[in-house]
């Protein structure tokens, strides 16, 4: 496989941290960490309140942020959502669509390919995630994995692909332990896989251009194993990115791993 020239590194911090206050503080932490890397770039996706605060007064050429949802609709009585043109107008260029605790919430296939459209006509760039709940001998998880790109990516041109980013996280794997997370070599086999679903839809050369990053129970102690011998583009962080000395570190380790 040919060089990639940066890996990503993205926080997902879901529903922390309680306090304005206590976001400006790991987004500045964050701030003088991820400009010191020459080879990572950090999104930071912090509750959609605190989004244009963080991206007005952090954002930088290592820095970015981005949204952890948005709807599919521009604007209407929807009460309670949040369309990609706000944030974009906030200065978020990234948004997470499909992470497994919106599916858990009701989320289906068809939102989550009906929101990837709006994100991407609004101009961001849309971390699809994917992921199944467990793993069967059969291989089942694999036809799984494959009913959910396939349904997110349904009519969407290949042009369109340059703004895409793929996410895997398994379900069994989130939220734990560094020992918890995915062996390095399944993680490979299955970002395989996700390359020849997108190769079969989209060509050799659009396929290799989409970047793959792995997620679920990333830590300081695997995040270059996972990155060099899983042969992803980068690493979805939840809680572990809560933590600015852990998340300090697996930047550190992921601008020193290409
Ligand atoms: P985790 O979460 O790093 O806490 O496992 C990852 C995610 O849910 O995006």
């Amino acid at each position: 496989m040919a060089e990639r020239k940066q890996y990503y590194l993205f926080a997902n911090w879901k529903l922390h941290p309680a306090r304005l206050a206590e976001a400006r503080m790991l987004a500045g932490i964050a701030k003088k960490r991820a400009n010191r890397c020459t080879q990572v770039l950090t999104v930071i996706c912090p509750p959609a309140i605190f989004l244009a605060e963080l991206a007005a007064r952090y954002s930088s050429h290592r820095l970015s942020f981005g949204a952890q949802d948005c709807f599919f609709e521009e604007r209407g009585a929807f009460t309670g959502e949040i369309a990609a043109q706000m944030i974009t107008d906030v200065r978020g260029q990234y948004v997470l669509l499909g992470h497994s605790e919106r599916r858990a919430l009701g989320e289906t296939d068809e939102t989550v390919a009906k929101k990837l459209r709006a994100a991407l006509a609004a101009g961001l760039t849309v971390v699809l995630c994917i992921g199944e709940r467990e793993r069967d001998e059969e291989g089942r998880y694999l036809a799984f994995l494959e009913g959910e790109l396939r349904t997110a990516l349904a009519g969407l041109s290949r042009q369109k692909l340059g703004k895409l980013i793929v996410a895997y996280e398994p379900i069994w794997a989130i939220g734990k332990g560094a020992e918890s997370a995915m062996s390095a070599h399944e993680v490979h086999e299955t970002s395989l896989f996700i390359r020849k679903v997108l190769r079969e839809r989209y060509g050799e050369k659009a396929a290799f251009a989409v970047p793959i990053l792995y997620g679920g129970s990333v830590a300081p102690e695997n995040a270059a194993t996972l990155v060099r011998d899983g042969e992803v583009q980068g690493l979805l962080v939840g809680h572990k990115s809560l933590d600015p000395r852990a998340f300090g570190e697996i930047m550190a380790t992921l601008d020193a791993s290409l």
